[in-house]
């Protein structure tokens, strides 16, 4: 029976969900939201805030600041209402009215950015306030999770090993990219290990992550309007992209069984199905990682009218199928890198 005393020390790290029934094609979602910051971003915040706290750079006068589409912002508000910091989360347009109001609820003050960038996002306009406010107080802590490696190392410490131990036969994962902490961690651990894994990594059709042009995206957590600078891409071999509007189907068709999930687990499931469509020459074992819960989207991606609004009212139609397996048109970057048994790239 875990007993805790703070609300960051539970994390169900051991979940997943066989996609089988559902997809028909094997993949463990592994869930990541099962804590009381209900994302995956609970460990890089754990990770950021303790670093923060051992290099010194925190007192009891600090306001933790952090640029977030949301879900860091509620795992920062949840730990800095534990330790008694304050935190104040900049975030834009795009971050759900729930997420906004779960913040809030827990102490912490939100800034909401509603200005487009130079890409057609709102990142960069959110860092510019961050430094702007850094500048004009030094009370002001900024995580900086783009470039701070805590984030991925949160994963290279806890969420690769946890998927290791459950699969040491692991042929592949699909993991999804906003700033690349997890993609980083995951990947990285992943080359260290005793058989190669092919790592996956799956963005919006939109972001300009992994090169490509901006368009639009509403659907948050996944995806950027600027290269990640924690992005180093001689660790992912592939990259998949995905639309919004398959998105959408993929969670709607997990939450008709029962399975109410996040947005950018819809995308995952909906890139990691498609590549697998095209893959399934052996039974691979796949593993996809899950983020967060539904619940945060109930306002959009489960929701009619933000849906046809968005996307037109055909979106949730059977017939939108458009790919393998009808679930994605997810576009492919790149060819699986050739791999010596170690794992490494082969020259
Ligand atoms: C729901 C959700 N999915 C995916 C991600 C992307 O994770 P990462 O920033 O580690 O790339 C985030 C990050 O905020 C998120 O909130």
């Amino acid at each position: 029976m875990p007993v805790i005393t703070a609300p960051h020390a539970f994390n169900e790290g051991q979940l997943y969900v066989d996609l089988r029934p559902i997809f028909g094609r094997s993949l463990f979602l592994k869930c990541e939201g099962f804590n009381f910051a209900g994302s995956i971003k609970l460990k890089a915040a754990v990770e950021m805030v303790e670093a923060a706290e051992q290099d010194g750079l925190l007192s009891k006068d600090s306001v933790l600041i952090e640029s977030s589409s949301g879900n860091l912002g509620v795992a920062l508000s949840m730990i800095a209402a534990s330790k008694g910091y304050r935190f104040l989360c900049v975030t834009d347009s795009r971050c759900n009215l729930s997420t906004r109001l779960l913040m809030e609820a827990l102490g912490s003050e939100v800034h909401v950015i509603a200005d487009l960038d130079a890409n057609g996002g709102f990142l960069g306009a959110r860092i510019d306030y961050v430094r702007a406010l850094c500048a004009s107080d030094q009370r002001y802590v900024w995580l900086s999770q783009y470039t701070n490696p805590g984030n991925w190392g949160a994963h290279y410490r806890r969420t690769a090993p946890e998927i290791a131990r459950q699969f040491p036969r692991l042929d592949v994962l699909f993991v999804g990219a906003g700033t690349t902490g997890t993609l980083m961690g995951c990947a990285r651990y992943f080359r260290e290990w005793h058989r190669p894994v092919r790592i996956v990594a799956v963005d919006t059709v939109g972001s300009v992550a992994f090169g490509g042009a901006p368009g639009r995206r509403m659907i948050p957590g996944l995806g950027m309007s600027m290269r990640p600078p924690l992005l180093d891409e001689s660790f992912v071999d592939e990259v998949i992209r995905v639309e919004e509007a398959d998105t959408i189907r993929a969670c709607h068709r997990l939450a008709r069984r029962g399975f109410l999930f996040g947005g950018s687990t819809g995308t995952v499931v909906s890139g990691a199905m498609s590549w697998l469509a095209e893959h399934d020459e052996r039974d691979l074992t796949a593993v996809a990682i899950a983020p967060d819960l539904g619940e945060r989207y109930l306002d959009t991606i489960y929701q009619s009218t933000w849906l046809e609004d968005l996307y037109g009212d055909q979106v949730l139609d059977p017939k939108a199928k458009t790919a393998p397996e009808g679930l994605t048109t997810a576009t492919r970057d790149a060819e699986p890198v050739p791999r010596t048994p170690d794992g490494r790239r082969k020259p």
